[in-house]
């Protein structure tokens, strides 16, 4: 790895590989030193992206930010933000965040663009959310009840509203009113006041307007003008659409599909996709998880790990590391490398388990099943490691690590044949490893 770019292409996106919260935005906010432009390509304020740094105003202290909307790279100084055409955009937690980003004297004027074809997720979104959550009952997906199924669901149906229109109020709010009335005879439960949302929307106009373009553009137009770009994933493989345990999945790609149509960018360009892996796993909401533990160790790595939601609060469910996970990121994504992250949580295991393998009635499969019945019946392959009962967060080289932490990390390589480039051993900025 260079340390000017970390051995990284001028396009790299960077993506998670599990069910989400694998730790995107730490590496974001690292790599992003290197790089002048961030964007966000897919989800909405279903993210939670959350990053420790010197406190801006006071840099004895640390500050913890969490990013729902805006790229985790902004925090550094003269770097431009950019939320592309596939992200789903909430206004007001959009406004929120630029208003607590002031608070820490980070100005984005000037330096984030939002696509005029990104579309709008409206407060009736989420009740929406709800009510399906509602009528699922015990088949619930466990969103984050941020509204993102209901507006991408407007967006395939062709009557969802784009961020562009905002720039002609009256026609965006009779379009608004139009799709409202054909959800309101969809969902017979739904109530909502939409003038009284129209109303406080359009306060934020004169903020919003600004930072409208053509993003798909504007980052073509940047890279061969020789810029780089870094695209911050959201969500995770196995929560994608078409690649994860549907229907338990958010409604958009969060594979590397979802990175080129969600900014414009083609294929061709994205020169390196870095996995971000936890050494474990982690899931919230329901749907399958075969590795999962229901047991002391499951509660253990929850504390150690501070596994409860950055976006909802809820306790995140806690298993092993699971490779067959892993392999299928690694070959869906086409990932050029992997930051395996949280190695520090697993200091105190006395052993440790990775699952290498399912047997469905007996036979070995060769990937991930498609159906979430077909996990009721599966049976794991396990290979047991020993643990090193070690402090690691405090290590700078891979070197520096326990023999038995090296073994792990090692293994896992080896297991879902992708280089591990990076390994993280805190939530600090500091707190990472280069590996060649
Ligand atoms: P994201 O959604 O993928 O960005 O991940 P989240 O921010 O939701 O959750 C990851 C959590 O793990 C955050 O609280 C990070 O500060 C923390 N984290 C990231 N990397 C490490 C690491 O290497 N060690 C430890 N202990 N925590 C980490
Ligand atoms: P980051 O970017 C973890 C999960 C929800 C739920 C399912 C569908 O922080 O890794 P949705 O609200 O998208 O309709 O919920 O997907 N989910 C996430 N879990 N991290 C995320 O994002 C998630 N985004 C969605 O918990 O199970
Ligand atoms: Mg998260």
């Amino acid at each position: 790895m260079n340390d000017s770019n970390y051995g990284l292409g001028n396009v790299t996106a960077v993506l998670g590989t599990q069910w989400g919260d694998e730790g995107k935005g730490k590496l974001v906010d690292i790599l992003s030193k290197e790089f002048q432009i961030i964007a966000r390509a897919t989800g909405g304020a279903n993210a939670g992206h959350t990053i420790y740094v010197p406190n801006p105003l006071n840099k004895d202290e640390t500050a913890k930010f969490i990013f729902h909307l805006i790229p985790s790279g902004v925090l550094h100084e003269n770097k431009t933000a950019v939320l592309g055409n596939g992200v789903v955009i909430h206004i007001p937690t959009f406004i929120e965040e630029l208003d607590t980003l002031k608070q820490y004297n980070i100005d984005l004027s000037g330096r984030l663009f939002i696509s005029d074809r990104a579309h709008i997720v409206f407060d009736y979104h989420k009740k929406i959310d709800a009510l399906e959550e509602e009528q699922k009952g015990e088949a619930k997906v466990g969103t984050t009840l941020r509204g993102i199924g209901p507006a991408y669901q407007d967006k395939i149906a062709r009557r969802g509203v784009r961020m562009g229109e905002l720039l002609d109020f009256e026609n965006f709010s009779e379009h608004v009113r139009r799709t409202f009335i054909q959800l309101k005879a969809l969902y017979k439960g739904l109530k909502h006041d939409i003038d009284d949302e129209l109303k406080k929307l359009r306060d934020f106009v004169g903020v919003i307007r600004p930072f409208i373009t053509d993003t798909s553009f504007y980052l073509n137009k940047s890279i061969d003008e020789g810029k780089t770009v870094l695209i911050e994933g959201a969500n995770g493989l196995h929560l994608d659409i078409d690649h994860g345990t549907y229907p338990f999945v958010t409604s958009s790609n969060a594979s590397v599909g979802g990175i080129i149509t969600g900014t414009g960018i083609g294929i061709g360009k994205i020169k390196s996709v870095v996995g971000i892996m936890k050494a474990y796993v982690t899931r919230v909401g329901s749907g399958v998880f075969p590795t999962e533990l229901t047991d002391e160790t499951g509660n253990a790595l929850r504390e150690k790990g501070g596994e409860y939601g950055s976006t909802t609060g809820r306790p995140r469910r806690c298993g092993w590391f699971d490779a067959v996970v892993g392999r299928y990121a690694v070959m869906i994504n086409g990932l050029t490398s992997v930051n395996l992250t949280k190695l520090d949580v697993l200091d105190e295991l006395e052993t440790i388990k990775i699952c290498n393998g399912y047997k469905y009635k007996g036979k070995k499969l060769n990937s991930m099943p498609s159906s979430v019945e077909m996990y009721k019946d599966l049976e794991l392959d396990y290979l047991e490691l020993p643990g090193w009962k070690t402090d690691t967060s405090k290590a700078l080289k891979f070197e520096e690590l326990p023999e038995n932490a090296k073994k792990y990390v090692l293994k896992i390589e080896e297991l879902i044949k992708c280089p591990i480039n990076f390994i993280g051993v805190g939530v600090r900025r500091d707190q990472i490893i280069y590996k060649n």
